[in-house]
């Protein structure tokens, strides 16, 4: 069979792969019960994600001392991953390779597709392919929507298949995002999470972090979701349709001041204006969708404050003195919840649990 009717076939093949419902897709990307491939936030039940969260919290003190912390970096130091973001990036990666590093994990780096062969036209296909002839992980941020999930599913089908986690995926998922944000609710509500009312604030329809947060809310009883954005950045249908699917409440509005006062989280996000075809975020008026310092007097006294980062003028500056401010927070606790995921993809994580 010559290059291009193979190429034919792995399109057709992959096409019908990716118009599967979800629910059909998930076996593909789990091994021996646990978690391989981490795609989507839908992978993840209420009992991964404890399990997630209990055992970031086990490494985060255990590697408070030298001995925990060489413990620790000795699990997996017979792995190395490849961390390939060709989307700008600085916690999503710095935290990742931080989360590598303090598991042992070697790690290589490719960050622009001008460094690689991609540039001599080999496909992202066969460049994502030749990263399995060297590593055991690979940790991708791609703007091309669903290409971290043809990644995945290629590769399940090398003779050397490795993991591949989604450290960002066009407009559509990023899944890790979406654990350190409830692993920051779980810390700081202690644990209880249910009958929470959380604000999701901004350019709701093309930011990711929200959409993988929304998926995440099916876990928690009781949540309560308000969609808080101009009408041209609400929140998209298929999230809508997903919630009502799973009773979860929620309502959109445009009054910042309203619904930031009754929330117990308030997310706040940037416009995706990477997304613009024609500069149409600059029409939008975002001015009254800003946290500033005089917001808060009308929040909860016990809400917190959160934000995936990198903020422009969404939160003003002044707020991160106000101990309601999470998001700085929010971020070491993503190196956390990422070390954690690795340990439990590699089977690992009940060396963890066993430690006293
Ligand atoms: C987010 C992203 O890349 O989607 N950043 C991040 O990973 N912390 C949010 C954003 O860029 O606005």
């Amino acid at each position: 069979m010559d290059r291009t009717s193979l190429m034919t076939g792995i399109e057709k093949d992959w096409n019908k792969f990716l118009s599967l419902p979800i629910s059909e897709k998930l076996p593909y990307f789990e091994r021996d019960g646990r978690i391989y491939d981490c795609l989507f936030a839908q992978q993840l039940d209420r009992k991964s994600l404890t399990h997630i969260f209990e055992i970031a919290d086990k490494l985060r003190t255990m590697t408070k001392k030298k001995e925990g912390m060489d413990f620790v970096n000795s699990l997996l130091s017979h792995k190395k991953a490849m961390l390939y973001f060709v989307q700008p990036s600085t916690r999503t990666f710095l935290s990742f390779l931080n989360a590598c590093h303090i598991l042992g994990i070697k790690t290589g780096e490719i960050r622009d597709t001008s460094t690689s062969s991609e540039l001599k036209g080999e496909t992202p296909e066969d460049t994502v392919r030749t990263f399995s002839s060297y590593v055991d992980m690979i940790i991708m941020r791609h703007p091309t929507p669903n290409f971290v999930e043809k990644t995945a599913w290629l590769m399940n089908k090398t003779n050397r298949p490795v993991p591949v986690i989604n450290g960002g995926s066009g407009k559509d998922q990023h899944p890790t995002q979406a654990i350190l944000d409830v692993y920051t609710l779980y810390r700081s509500f202690n644990s209880e999470i249910e009958n929470k009312t959380i604000a999701m604030v901004g350019d709701l329809k093309r930011g990711r972090t929200v959409r993988s947060l929304s998926y995440l809310m099916k876990n928690y009883k009781n949540v309560k979701l308000i969609f808080i954005s101009p009408k041209e950045f609400a929140m998209e249908s298929d999230i809508l349709e997903f919630l009502k699917k799973h009773n979860i409440s929620y309502y959109e509005t445009d009054n910042f001041e309203e619904g930031i006062s009754q929330a117990d989280a308030i997310y706040m996000t940037r416009i995706q204006d990477e997304h613009d075809k024609n500069g149409e975020s600059k029409k939008v008026d975002i001015s009254s969708f800003e946290f500033k310092q005089k917001h808060l007097d009308i929040i909860k006294k016990t809400a917190i404050i959160m934000h995936p980062l990198p903020r422009r003028s969404e939160i003003e500056i002044s707020v991160d003195e106000d101990p309601r401010a999470m998001y700085w927070r929010q971020e070491r606790n993503g190196m956390w919840a990422r070390a954690a995921l690795i340990s439990i993809i590699f089977g690992v994580d009940h060396k963890v649990a066993a430690l006293k």
